[in-house]
């Protein structure tokens, strides 16, 4: 492919570490050229420079479009754009890299992109979430400069149910070595406990020579502890490593070691170290955990011997108002919220994930299923991987193993969601051959897949019984004869509820009256819903093949049998907005809205899954004008207390406590304007008081930072949160308050949101209107240390200021947690 004559960005790699012959990876971000087109190759050669724009990587360029009903990915994708979009870098090398292996590694583009270097074109990877890398020695200029050309085409829509986002979205390295190194994804550590006091670490090493034979190599393994203790070591026997991949087996032993668990995510390090002779080659790092698991067909999961209930949800990879790109504040942000609510497993549906998403698990303790499909051969889109998929799936299913099989946090492979083929035999031919693929590369971890057939008869998938564990979506009402369905089997919800909200939207459903606002059935589909597309917030209306959350809980919770459960889903994602049309563009299946504020059902969570003591009260306090004869539902979630009173200006309106298997309690409130608290108890003791106001006029802007000072990298994010209050301070959770944000100093502002599902401002709108009281503004640190303010302002109100510093402590994002 030729390139037009232009101007170029030159990156130099590190010459220091070069020099002492060892890995060196070099995050390759920076400085890339983008321009995005819809006439491909043709216009590509010969663009003149101006039209190529600076960007830097991650990228996602659907985000930064405009929502719109007609793009071809529909409200399913997100209502943004797709296209076809070029990505270019140029660099040189310096002369010390001679007698290197240089490689270009991608954590995945959006989608069937194509990759070029110096006129070279090195492939094509169709798979949107999959990892891969191209070894460029051959092809690499170390006197002029070298070029690498990335072709991204995401035109063909739609190809999703759901948003993917476009572009190299994820995170780019240069990785250059020794002809002497560990190869690729070349080490596998497996660690189990002997006993309580011993663990073996099973350590396979592929070390890749493209230099000469050696008979006088040395592969030898350290272990490290997380306070940076070695507490083993292997031999140091010589070995012959010819030209190619040679796999070296080493066994060690850790003893009195630390579980790796949700609760105590400790993490050891294995150093590598390739010698040839006295010289040091390479040096690869590889963090593990030590645990153990299995299910139980009657008494549910265990993790490192004890009894552990999966409280799980599923989660799509983006990252709300930021698109796809990956960002690894937005990623521990989310699983801060979700560790919170206690939430300690997370399905990556229906995709491999982002290699951060997985970090941050392992060192947050969360476990994680990692799923490989949402189609096979059978389509779901007009456009997607189903065709690609006969060429293409044994590598990528392989690929997507490899690259996680050392996460402690990993514990299961799905190799499918609602997969077409379990309805006619192929689906036993392919799920054989699935497993198979997942088990020459892993036998460590079960094999599931997300089943929507619940009936073992009609379920080919099912019939394969290569499945090690029954994961079944929705179909609540069959949980409790599993076992008489599908005897000797191992029970996990794959996927659950599909419960529907807005959140700070009420109206509540009662099934004894239809004299209140437009009364939904619960688990109705709404299809004429209200106009501003919202769903009330009372836990109360799922999609038809789901349930609300307490109904599936209250099973999981009862049987041990019943191991647990992945709840659709952990936060609102862009796309599917069931149970709406345009102008509805992201989800309302979020136990957390788009933005991260936490729906009421959060707290019912929270209340259930974690030590927290939990008081919340529902809806909020401004009714006005609502007449006695139209009680307003108070709903409270609770926990570590006997029973709840509520106080209305005062008076009590009664104690209640749960009943049975209820999850909350509720009164029937004729509205009166002022204060409503809620007093729980335990013994007669309080335990939490909880009050919520009548709010007046919007009057202040309150703003709350989620860190004040942030890392000067580029890429740290602060999440601030608007709330609108009234001149006494009480939270206003009916305000659309107009909104104007200004970021100055050193930092952008990123995004604006409101969780408001059908909110049509683009994301990188420097205004927004409330939602409900609420509003987010996310800031990026630039690379320069400093400060910086946001500056939110109202008609009609005081503008207000939030000051933040930005500084190089690196730590602040991969802190410990
Ligand atoms: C499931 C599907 C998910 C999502 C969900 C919405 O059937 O697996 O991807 O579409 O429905 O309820």
């Amino acid at each position: 492919m030729r390139r037009s004559a232009i101007a170029i960005t030159i990156l130099f790699i590190s010459a220091t570490a070069i020099a002492q012959q060892q890995r060196v990876v070099e995050n390759f971000n920076r400085g890339w050229k983008f321009v995005l087109q819809e006439d491909t190759l043709k216009g590509n050669v010969d663009l003149p420079e101006n039209k190529w724009r600076t960007v830097d990587l991650p990228h996602d360029w659907s985000i930064e479009g405009a929502f719109k009903k007609d793009h071809p990915a529909t409200t399913q994708g997100g209502a943004l754009p797709g296209g076809i979009g070029w990505y270019r870098k140029s660099f040189a090398v310096p002369a010390s890299m001679k007698n290197r292996t240089v490689s270009i590694e991608f954590d995945g583009i959006y989608r069937n992109s194509e990759v070029w270097i110096n006129d070279h074109y090195l492939g094509k990877r169709p798979n949107g979430y999959i990892s891969f890398q191209y070894d460029l020695t051959p092809y690499l200029s170390k006197t002029s400069i070298n070029t690498i050309l990335v072709k991204v085409d995401n035109s063909k829509q739609p190809n999703s149910r759901w948003y993917t986002g476009s572009g190299i979205y994820r995170n780019v390295r240069l990785v250059s070595t020794n002809t002497l190194a560990v190869a690729h994804w070349g080490s596998f550590v497996t660690a189990t406990p002997v006993n309580g006091k011993l663990a073996s670490v099973s350590i396979e090493t592929r070390v890749k020579n493209t230099g000469d034979a050696s008979n006088r190599t040395y592969v030898t393994h350290v272990i490290y502890d997380q306070a940076g203790r070695q507490v083993a070591r292997s031999g140091t026997a010589a070995m012959i490593i010819p030209a190619g991949i040679t796999t070296s087996k080493s066994l060690l032993e850790i003893t009195k070691p630390v579980w790796w668990s949700t609760g105590n995510p400790y993490l050891y390090k294995l150093v590598t170290t390739v010698r040839r002779g006295e010289l040091v080659t390479d040096r690869y790092e590889t963090s593990f955990g030590i645990r153990s698991f299995y299910f139980d067909k009657d008494r549910g999961f265990f993790l490192n011997g004890r009894s552990m209930k999966i409280q799980g949800v599923c989660m799509h990879h983006d990252l709300g108002a930021l698109g796809a790109a990956v960002n690894t504040r937005a990623i521990q942000r989310q699983l801060e919220i979700l560790k919170a609510m206690g939430c300690n497993a997370i399905r990556t549906a229906h995709n491999p994930p982002a290699p951060e998403l997985l970090e941050l698990c392992d060192r947050m303790g969360f476990l994680v299923m990692v799923e490989a499909f949402d189609m096979w051969a059978k389509k779901k889109n007009k456009f997607d991987y189903f065709s690609d998929f006969e060429e293409w799936h044994k590598r990528d299913l392989r690929d997507m193993v490899l690259r996680d099989r050392n996460h402690p946090s990993v514990f299961m492979w799905s190799i499918g969601n609602e997969i077409r083929e379990q309805f006619d035999s192929t689906g036993i031919t392919i799920t054989k051959e699935l497993v198979d693929i997942v088990k020459s590369v892993d036998t460590t971890r079960p094999v599931t897949a997300a089943l929507s057939e619940w009936d073992p008869d009609k379920n080919f998938m099912y019939k394969s019984h290569a499945l090690d564990v029954v994961g079944l979506n929705y179909h609540h009402e069959v949980y409790e004869a599993f076992q008489k369905h599908y005897p000797g089997e191992k029970f996990l919800g794959a996927e659950n509820m599909s419960a529907l909200a807005t959140r700070g939207h009420y109206e509540e459903w009662r099934s004894d009256s239809s004299y209140l606002w437009p009364a939904k059935s619960p688990q109705k589909y709404v299809e004429n819903g209200n106009a501003d597309h919202t769903v009330s917030a009372y836990d109360q209306v799922a999609a038809y093949w789901g349930s609300t959350h307490e109904q599936t809980w209250k099973i999981i919770k009862k049987h041990p049998f019943l191991s647990g459960l992945f709840v659709w889903t952990g936060f609102d994602y862009l796309g599917e907005p069931t149970p709406y049309p345009w102008p509805a563009r992201s989800s309302y299946f979020g136990i957390v809205d788009l933005a991260g504020f936490p729906k009421d059902v959060y707290y019912m969570y929270q209340s259930e899954w974690s030590e927290k003591t939990v008081l919340h009260l529902l809806p909020h306090w401004n009714f006005e004008g609502r007449s006695a004869d139209k009680p307003v539902d108070v709903w409270a979630y609770y926990n570590h207390a006997d029973e709840v009173e509520l106080y209305l200006n005062g008076r009590s309106l009664g104690r209640r406590s749960k009943q049975g298997d209820e999850l909350h309690v509720m009164w029937r409130v004729p509205f009166e304007a002022g204060e409503l608290k809620a007093v729980s108890r335990k013994d007669g003791k309080i335990v939490k008081e909880e009050k919520i106001y009548t709010a007046g006029q919007p009057a202040k802007i309150e703003l709350t930072a989620d860190r004040s000072v942030l890392n000067a990298d580029g890429n740290d994010l602060a999440f601030v949160t608007v709330r609108i209050l009234d001149r006494e301070g009480h939270f206003v959770p009916t305000a659309s308050t107009q909104l104007e944000f200004e970021v100055k100093g050193e930092g952008i502002l990123a995004a604006t949101d409101n969780g408001y599902q059908a909110d049509t401002t683009s994301f990188s709108s420097p205004t927004r209107q409330c939602w409900k009281g609420m509003a987010l503004a996310i800031i990026r640190a630039g690379q320069k240390k400093g400060n910086l303010t946001l500056t939110v302002k109202a008609a009609g109100l005081t503008p207000a200021i939030i000051r933040l510093t930005s500084t190089d402590r690196a730590a602040l994002v991969l802190g410990k947690f």
